[in-house]
């Protein structure tokens, strides 16, 4: 039968990985780690193949794309890969007038702001982005039993970036839509929880074991708000791709007060920043949902001693959990030294060996 093929092998061995396992909230053989932004500007082999190639170019080469996901998993014996791409990959393809500024970020050339602004939003078909098919077709062959993660930005992040059109510190027309209307906002995020839901289908059909939903900036909402205005975009999203039985990791930054409603969207690992410990974070999501974090990134610049200590606190904190997928709090900060983050991955796996 298909299972006893080595293709069918190499399935079951990806579906027995630490990784998977504690998204599942089985016991583990040590707790499995990963980083988020594991592949990019802290590794040289990164700088060195991007060199001269804009980075959202970078993100339709398939070949590219293969070799710079490849590398974090290469250099720092990380339990998972996750696709390089960026959030606002899907948008870009379906022709939407934006850059990736170096520095800076996505800069949107027409910010979405009124409703005739939304018929830049169609629908993403799987042919708007066949580098993402072919590219995970290759790496699933190459990682072997490693697993690797999709990921789409969620309905508010990605609408943050279209309305400010770039980055903002406070978000301000961002709500004074979601504030001023309401139901101009709903259709905002409801087009974009379609497209955000279509992208993680692609990937998960071309062989991605689990998807991350990157919901950076939320944190920036109050959990009325968050409850009203976000949650049943983001639920979409994860009620899409729930028949596929892969993990959804749902994650946030400064959202120690919307952990519950993140978990309550339909995450079955909810991410936690550096700013709640992993027990309270237990308590805030409850029952039956693995957590996945929470080293401050910025913990990687103090001496080994150090960092092994603010480890040692994260593994302490997520001692009593079911299910603990170690990884920072946000991602790998650009001048973190490479040698840190494998060193952090050796200690975690010899610390809870079992
Ligand atoms: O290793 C990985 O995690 C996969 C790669 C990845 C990138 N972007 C590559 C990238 C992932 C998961 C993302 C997601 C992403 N992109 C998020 C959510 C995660 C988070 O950090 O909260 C957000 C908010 C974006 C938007 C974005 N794209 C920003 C804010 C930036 C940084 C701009 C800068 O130069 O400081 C980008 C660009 C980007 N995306 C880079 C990389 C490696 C840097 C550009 C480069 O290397 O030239």
């Amino acid at each position: 039968s298909a299972n006893h093929s080595p293709k069918g092998q190499q399935q079951t061995a990806t579906y027995d990985s630490a990784f998977l396992k504690a998204c599942r909230r089985e016991p583990v053989p040590h707790t499995p780690v990963w980083f988020m932004r594991q592949a990019g500007r802290s590794l040289p082999e990164y700088r060195k193949v991007r060199e001269g190639i804009a980075m959202l170019d970078s993100c339709m080469r398939p070949e590219l794309v293969t070799e710079i996901t490849l590398q974090p998993v290469r250099r720092h014996n990380v339990d998972a890969a996750i696709y390089f791409s960026d959030i606002v990959v899907p948008l870009k393809a379906m022709g939407i007038d934006l850059d990736i500024k170096p520095g800076v970020g996505p800069v949107v050339a027409h910010p979405i702001r009124t409703r005739a602004d939304l018929a830049q939003l169609r629908d993403l078909e799987p042919g708007d982005v066949p580098y993402v098919t072919e590219a995970i077709g290759t790496l699933v062959r190459e990682l072997g039993t490693t697993p690797l993660i999709g990921f789409a930005g969620a309905p508010f992040t990605l609408a943050s970036y279209l309305v400010e059109g770039g980055p903002s510190r406070n978000h301000e027309r961002t709500k004074a839509l979601m504030y001023g209307d309401p139901r101009l906002w709903a259709d905002l995020l409801d087009r974009l929880a379609e497209i955000t839901a279509a992208f993680l289908k692609v990937q998960i059909e071309a062989g991605a074991s689990a998807v991350q939903l990157f919901d950076s900036w939320v944190g920036a909402l109050a959990p009325a708000d968050y409850r009203r205005s976000v949650m049943p975009a983001s639920t979409k999203v994860f009620d899409a791709v729930a028949s596929y039985g892969v993990p959804r990791i749902h994650f946030g930054v400064g959202t120690g007060e919307l952990l519950g409603l993140m978990g309550e969207a339909g995450a079955d690992v909810v991410g936690v920043d550096w700013r709640v410990p992993l027990d309270e974070a237990a308590r805030r999501v409850g029952p039956g949902r693995a957590l996945q974090g929470n080293l401050d990134p910025a913990v990687l610049f103090a001496p080994r001693e150090a960092v092994e200590a603010k480890a040692r606190e994260v593994l302490d904190a997520a001692a009593g959990l079911e299910g603990h997928v170690f990884n920072l709090g946000h991602g790998v900060l650009p001048h973190t030294d490479p040698d840190s983050l494998t060193r952090l991955v050796e200690y975690v796996h010899q610390q809870t060996a079992r």
